[in-house]
């Protein structure tokens, strides 16, 4: 069983090919929570996690799977897990070890287009394809491994400290109140269609955030055809990305 979150669709893209490569299934881990998928939760030889580094950890939402004693009981005699990124990964897998009780076998990073346009440009198309058809060739090899059961997890102390002053900022961050929809709003509902936490309701034709907190995944801002969605000041003038947009241009 292959577990997956994904805010723009990076890490739904890599254990959707996983699964294909090694012959397992990818459940959607919002999907669970959400109540579309039935007794997921089954006994099988190998469980992998794949998931975005959010803040050089784990999202919220993997955190509460992965601590959840259903989940910790039934993992497979092989654990991998692959961490999807723009830059690095940090200890996230540590974090995700630690969370599930047990070392993670097979801990990989993949390096995929950037997404959070909340501190910076995030990539381009040009950008997006390339990093996309290197991640191909990786999956490829990280599927041969994970048939194999092959091991490897790397650890030091700088990643460690990367994760340890990096992560609380994602608590502060996880607030919704700084998102809003500017007037280029046409209420198509979008959003609150790809919101993983099911945060968003339309009211009135526009988007309402109706937690105070949320899995900040960027997906409403990057999926929005209208680039309508603000957080705050930061957002106005930066490009989107979104896997499905990238990929019917690269067609
Ligand atoms: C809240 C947030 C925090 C992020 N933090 C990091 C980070 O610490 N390091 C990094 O390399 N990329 C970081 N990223 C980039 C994503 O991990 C990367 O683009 C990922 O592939 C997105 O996956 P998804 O499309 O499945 O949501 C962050 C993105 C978001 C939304
Ligand atoms: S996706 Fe954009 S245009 Fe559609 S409802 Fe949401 S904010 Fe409005
Ligand atoms: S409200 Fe937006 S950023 Fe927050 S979890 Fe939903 S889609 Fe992601």
């Amino acid at each position: 069983m292959i577990y997956y979150f994904s805010g723009t669709g990076n890490s739904r893209y890599a254990a959707q090919k996983l699964a294909l490569l090694t012959g397992d299934k990818a459940v959607n881990i919002a999907s669970i929570y959400n109540g579309t998928v039935k007794s997921v939760v089954g006994k099988s030889d190998v469980t992998g996690f794949v998931f975005p580094v959010y803040f050089s950890g784990l999202p919220e939402m993997v955190k509460r799977f992965a601590s959840n004693p259903q989940i910790r009981e039934n993992l497979g005699e092989y654990v991998f897990c692959v961490i999807t990124c723009g830059a690095e990964t940090a200890a996230a897998d540590k974090m995700l070890s630690k969370t599930l009780g047990r070392s993670v076998d097979l801990s990989i990073s993949l390096r995929m287009p950037d997404n959070y346009v909340i501190a910076y440009e995030p990539s381009d198309s040009r950008e997006a394809l390339s990093r996309l058809a290197a991640a191909d060739s990786k999956l490829e090899k990280v599927a041969q491994a994970i048939n194999q059961q092959g091991t490897y997890f790397k650890t030091h102390f700088k990643k460690s400290a990367v994760t340890f002053f990096m992560y609380p900022f994602y608590g502060v961050f996880r607030t919704t109140r700084f998102y809003k929809a500017d007037s280029k709003c046409t209420g198509c509902g979008l959003c609150a269609g790809v919101c993983p936490d099911k945060a968003i309701e339309i009211k009135n034709g526009r988007p309402v955030w109706i937690n105070k907190k949320c899995q900040h995944c960027t997906a409403c801002i990057n999926r929005c055809p209208e680039q309508a969605i603000q957080f705050g000041p930061f957002t106005k003038n930066r490009g989107r990305y979104y896997i499905m947009n990238i990929k019917k241009q690269g067609e």
